[in-house]
C-alpha cells in the first residue's frame, strides 16, 4: 500500500514540513479526479493544512466529511461550526448552480468559486447565448425556445445543420449533435415531450452546427482581472476515433499544440477579456475559473461553451504543470489581487487517460475490486474517481462510471503518452475499458 500512496496523485505528507508558517486548513467540495488533482495541486502550498472533503474520495488522502457535494446546508453547517477551516473551494457545477457560494460568503466564510448569478452562465445555456449576443462575443447562430412546435417550425426554416441543447445542467449530456432535419426534430422531441434530461430540458437552445477542432481554455478570474491558464483538449466520446456516445471526458491532453500564441491573444482580446468585463458589467462579476469551451476553425474561434469551474478530465492534465502556489491563486481571486500574481507554468507536455466501468455513460457495474496500482512506475500519476474502500475486504473497488485516471508530464507527448498507456496495462479491474487514441494525432 505504500507504493499506492506514493503514485495516487503524488500525495505528500498530511501536512507541509515547512515550519514557522501558519497555515490554512481547507474544506474541497466534490469527490471526482479534478478535486483530486486540486487537492494534489494545494498539497504543494506551504501554507495549507489539512484538507477536509465533502465528499472526497478513497485516494484523496484527505478527511472526509461524509457530506455529499450538494448537501448546501449540511457544508455550511460543517464550515461554520469548524472554525480551523480558512476556506472553502467549490469544484463542480451542481453546488455552484445551487448558490453554495452565496451561502457560504452570507455565514462569512471565504469560498472560492462565482456565485450563483454569475455561474449562470453555465447553468442556462440560453443565458450564456443572450449574454453573448449582447457583447458580441462569437459564437454560433442560434435561438431559444420554451415550446417544442416554435422550435420545430425554426428548425424547418433552417437551411444548415444544427445542434439542439438543454438549456439547464445535464452531466454533460445534454446536447444532441444532429445529422440532418429528421434527427433535429426528434431531439426537439425528446428533450421537450420526453424529458430525456428532466426539467433541464424545459427551454432549448437550438445552435448552427460549427466546424473545425475543440480547445478548452480555463482562466482564473478575480471578477476584474484574469490569468489565462494552458490550453488543453478533452476527448468527450466514449470510444476511440471520436465514436459512441458523449461522456463526462475519456482524456485530455495539455497544451494543445495547434493552438497558437497568436491565437491565444485573438481569444483573450474578442472572448476572454470581454466576458469578464461584460459580467462586471452586469453586477455579476465572475470570480473563480471560467471554462471558454472552444471551436477553431483557421483563424476562427467561437464560443461553443462556458463552464463556471475547472474541466474535468483536462485539470489532471493541467494542474501538474502550474509551478506557482494554486493556495496564492485562490486567494488572490477570492480578494480581489489577480493582477498582482505572476502565475508560472511548466513548458513539459501533459496527457491524460480515463478507466472506466463497461457500460458508461449509461449503466455499469460498482464494486470490482481494483488491481496492480502498487505497480505502477514513478513518473506518472493516478487520480481517482469512482473509487472506494471496501467496508468487508478493504480493497479499492470501482463506485463510478469514470474510475481512475492516469497522467504523465514529459518533455514531450510521445514520452508522456508511452508512460501513461505502459502503465495502464498493469491496471485491471472488471469490464475496465478505456480509450486507446489519446493525443495519438500528436506525434
Ligand atoms: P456543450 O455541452 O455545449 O459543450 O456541447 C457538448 C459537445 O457537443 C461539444 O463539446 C461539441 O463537441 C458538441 N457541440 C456543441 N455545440 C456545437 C456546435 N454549435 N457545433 C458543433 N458541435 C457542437
Ligand atoms: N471536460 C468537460 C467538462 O468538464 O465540462
Amino acid at each position: 500500500m505504500e507504493k499506492v500512496k506514493k503514485q495516487i496523485g503524488k500525495v505528500p505528507p498530511h501536512r507541509g514540513d515547512v515550519k514557522d508558517i501558519s497555515k490554512d486548513d481547507i474544506l474541497i467540495i466534490g469527490g471526482g479526479g479534478r478535486e483530486h488533482a486540486i487537492v494534489t495541486a494545494l498539497r504543494k502550498s506551504p501554507r495549507v493544512g489539512d484538507i477536509y472533503a465533502a465528499p472526497g474520495n478513497a485516494g484523496m488522502n484527505v478527511i472526509e466529511t461524509g457530506i455529499s457535494a450538494t448537501d448546501i446546508k449540511a457544508i455550511v453547517e460543517y464550515a461554520v461550526s469548524h472554525k480551523n477551516i480558512k476556506t472553502v473551494i467549490v469544484a463542480p457545477d451542481d453546488p455552484l448552480a445551487m448558490g453554495l457560494v452565496d451561502e457560504l460568503t452570507s455565514r462569512g466564510i471565504r469560498a472560492f468559486g462565482p456565485t450563483k448569478a454569475a455561474a449562470r452562465l453555465e447553468w442556462s445555456k440560453a443565458y450564456a447565448k443572450d449574454f453573448m449576443k449582447k457583447y458580441g462575443i462569437p459564437t454560433a447562430e442560434y435561438a431559444s425556445f420554451t415550446d417544442p412546435e416554435k422550435a420545430k417550425a425554426y428548425i424547418n426554416s433552417l437551411d444548415y445543420r444544427v445542434v439542439v441543447k438543454a438549456d439547464g445542467l445535464a452531466l454533460g449530456k445534454g446536447v444532441i449533435v444532429c445529422e440532418d432535419k429528421a434527427g433535429a426534430l426528434s431531439a426537439v422531441d425528446e428533450i421537450m415531450t420526453d424529458k430525456k434530461f428532466g426539467s433541464a430540458g424545459n427551454e432549448i437552445v437550438i445552435e448552427q452546427f460549427l466546424t473545425g477542432y475543440e480547445v478548452t481554455l480555463l482562466a482564473f478570474t478575480d471578477g476584474e482581472h484574469y490569468s489565462s491558464m494552458l490550453t488543453s483538449c478533452d476527448h468527450k466520446r466514449a470510444f476511440d476515433g471520436d465514436k459512441g456516445l458523449n461522456t463526462g471526458g475519456m482524456g485530455a491532453f495539455c497544451p494543445c499544440p495547434t493552438f497558437t500564441k497568436e491565437l491565444l491573444e485573438k481569444t483573450e482580446k474578442t472572448i476572454v477579456a470581454p466576458t469578464v468585463a461584460a459580467m462586471k458589467k452586469e453586477g455579476t462579476p465572475f470570480k473563480g475559473v471560467l471554462y471558454f469551451g472552444l471551436m477553431v476553425d483557421g483563424d476562427d474561434v467561437r464560443v461553443v461553451e462556458y463552464n463556471s469551474r475547472f474541466g474535468d478530465p483536462e485539470t489532471q492534465s493541467l494542474l501538474p504543470l502550474l509551478n506557482s502556489d494554486i493556495y496564492e491563486i485562490f486567494n488572490a481571486c477570492i480578494d480581489g489581487t489577480l493582477d498582482k500574481l505572476k502565475i508560472e507554468w511548466s513548458d513539459k507536455k501533459s496527457i491524460n487517460v480515463v478507466l472506466a466501468s463497461g457500460g458508461y455513460p449509461l449503466s455499469y457495474k460498482k464494486g470490482c475490486v481494483i488491481e496492480g496500482l502498487d505497480a505502477l512506475d514513478d513518473n506518472v500519476s493516478v487520480y481517482f474517481a469512482g473509487v472506494k474502500k471496501c467496508p468487508e475486504c478493504g480493497k479499492l473497488v470501482t463506485n463510478g462510471g469514470r474510475v481512475l485516471c492516469v497522467q504523465a508530464a514529459a518533455d514531450d507527448f510521445a514520452s508522456a503518452k508511452r508512460a501513461v498507456y505502459d502503465n495502464i496495462a498493469k491496471i485491471t479491474f472488471e469490464d475496465c475499458f478505456y480509450r486507446r487514441d489519446i493525443g495519438s494525432k500528436l506525434n
